[in-house]
């Protein structure tokens, strides 16, 4: 570009790239440009420099998050790619979050960091976008706010841990963090041994070792077609995921220069490319709700993905990736194996190769450019369609009177499958509080055939939609073998949990005419897998009378709390007025394609 045209004044700024775009308004734009100028100068760039395409790199680097220790070295890497095809790269910080160092919870700073994200790249002159995640909730804001956004984004993750060693076997969290701290509380370690395995559960920077919410989002978003296929998996400390980043840096200056745009890209085939994905791996109920949030962000997408697509997919796809925590194996054995070009080649046939990819391309010719040969490691732990490890519907979708608008189960991690169909009678804890109080009485009116009902850790009930949604066995019927029991609640669970637990019941107990609401003990609970049913057998006439006076009670509660929908200051207010119900995201209403332009 000609610097000196920016300050002809007879010619109009019509230029929409590099520093030109989106300029303050002074209500003179080759002032604002000639501003705009003094100060990138005072950065330290020259004119050749500011004539390029401008990459933005999202910097989620903080000292509260070692799953993103490694983005000072992936941002160089980046920078390296663009500037080595031509391209001006630009880093800035947004929010990042950490499982746990994000009190309540990280679920309730996803809706904020997505509106960072997208407010950011809105904001800054960039042409594209490298925006690096990783912990659970951080590509999900991420993806949810560059559909927003709608620049051209590059999503890169920061992979995964090491395993470590404790005693000559394998850890990893955090999977391991919960079985090791399940022996301690047994008794079955001592704590010499829980305070060494404690040096060893997270061993290097990165994600969490096995496929949890971090690696299933990862995994997704190369389904997606955003990500390059070895980018999900390659550990975070390796040299692979350098050049990982030095690509997807020379990528993002392609990108900019088609003008690739995420609603462009991303069609309903993409989605349910993702979907397939996430239940031949099986993997985090979380992400259900994650990839609805994102789904419901893209104006072309929305509605034509709902909770039943996740059931109709799961009905055609079998699980066929043996990782921790369901199976033994860690992401990066997952990555050995060949990841997720080993998986996609797999389930091809099952895949909309139609859909497009990042690159321009098809997935269909993306994965015809990269062909896979299985070898005898890679079958053991991707295994082919005809030696699943699971014939089908890893994750289910319930309705019934209990749960009109969906619940979600992970029947692959049931560890009792008669549990799968059973009726029981129900044993419920009103909050976190209550349960935390009660589970472990001895006098607990509990047998392993009690239906354990955890209320008040939905969306609005207890902001964040915490993971709370893995109830404790009763300590009593631990002591006799139990070792799993079917779980209801309007919660999550962590994507490195497992059990025979229903979770994100529609709509939540916290909403007065919830019929999840108003369960009582003793009050038969009937869950049938096969007919994908939650049902509570309470006549209607009953429910009717539990909802009125209920509602009622909600109402003089709020009224002399103050309780209501509303009534609190700042996020956490924002946060109970305005988010919607899990099968649509637990999304802000006000940011979905549905809501206000
Ligand atoms: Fe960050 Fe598990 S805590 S991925
Ligand atoms: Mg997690």
């Amino acid at each position: 570009a000609e610097p000196q045209d920016d300050y002809d004044l007879s010619k109009p700024l019509t230029a929409t790239t590099g520093l030109r775009q989106g300029l303050t308004s002074y209500g003179d734009a080759h002032f604002s440009l000639f501003l705009r100028k003094v100060f990138i100068k005072a950065a330290g760039y020259g004119e050749d420099a500011l004539s390029r395409p401008i990459i933005g790199i999202i910097n989620t680097h903080s000292g509260f998050n070692p799953c993103h220790a490694n983005v000072p070295q992936l941002m160089e890497a980046v920078k390296r790619g663009i500037h080595l095809h031509g391209g001006l790269a630009i880093d800035f910080p947004t929010i990042s979050v950490h499982e746990s160092f994000a009190s309540p919870t990280s679920m309730y700073l996803r809706n904020l960091m997505s509106m960072d994200t997208e407010e950011m790249i809105k904001a800054q002159p960039v042409d594209a976008v490298v925006a690096i995640g990783g912990c659970d909730k951080t590509v999900p804001a991420q993806l949810m706010g560059g559909i927003s956004a709608n620049k051209p984004v590059l999503p890169l993750v920061t992979g995964p841990m090491m395993p470590g060693s404790h005693r000559g076997t394998r850890v990893g969290a955090c999977t391991d963090c919960r079985s090791n701290w399940a022996a301690y509380r047994a008794g079955e370690i001592d704590m010499e041994d829980i305070a060494a395995v404690n040096d060893e559960l997270a061993p290097t920077g990165g994600t969490c070792g096995v496929m949890g919410t971090a690696s299933t989002m990862a995994c997704i978003t190369v389904a997606l077609g955003l990500m390059p296929f070895d980018g999900a998996s390659a550990a975070a400390v390796s040299s692979a995921r350098l050049r990982i980043a030095e690509q997807t840096g020379a990528n993002a200056v392609a990108v900019a220069a088609a003008k690739r745009l995420p609603q462009s890209i991303l069609t309903k085939e993409s989605f349910l490319n993702a979907i397939t994905v996430l239940q031949a791996i099986g993997r985090s109920t979380n992400a259900v709700v994650h990839l609805m949030a994102i789904v419901n962000r893209h104006p072309d997408v929305a509605g034509s993905i709902t909770l039943e697509t996740f059931d109709e997919v799961g009905r055609k796809t079998p699980l066929l990736v043996d990782l921790k925590p369901s199976g033994d194996n860690y992401m990066t054995d997952f990555h050995h194996a060949g990841g997720m070009l080993a998986l996609l080649h797999t389930i091809k046939p099952l895949l909309h190769l139609e859909a497009r990819t990042i690159n321009g391309k098809t997935l269909g010719e993306e994965l015809e450019a990269t062909p896979f040969k299985p070898f005898k490691y890679s079958s053991e732990l991707i295994r082919p369609l005809s030696n699943p490890l699971y014939p089908e519907s890893a994750l289910v979708v319930l309705r019934g009177n209990l749960a009109p608008r969906g619940a979600v189960l992970k029947a692959a991690a049931s560890k009792n499958r008669s549990l799968l169909t059973h009726t029981g009678r129900a044993l419920v804890f009103k909050n976190t509080a209550d349960m935390a109080l009660r589970i472990d009485d001895p006098d607990l009116q509990a047998t392993k055939d009690s239906v354990l009902v955890l209320q008040s850790v939905g969306p609005i009930g207890n902001p964040g939609m915490p993971e709370a949604g893995v109830i404790p066995i009763p300590r009593k019927l631990g002591a006799q073998g139990v070792k799993d029991m079917l779980r209801l609640s309007d919660g999550r669970m962590s994507g490195t949990a497992g059990g025979t637990i229903v979770l994100h019941i529609s709509p939540e107990s916290a909403i007065p005419d919830s019929v999840f609401g108003c369960v009582e003990d003793g009050d038969l609970i009937e869950c049938d897998i096969e007919k994908r049913l939650l049902r509570l057998h309470v006549s209607d006439e009953e429910l009717a009378h539990r909802i009125a006076i209920r509602s009622a009670a909600k109402k003089n509660e709020d009224h002399t709390t103050k309780k209501i929908r509303g009534n609190k200051r700042g996020y956490r207010g924002l946060y109970e007025r305005c988010v919607n119900q899990a099968e649509e995201g637990a999304d802000f209403d006000f940011l979905t394609a549905a809501g206000p332009n």
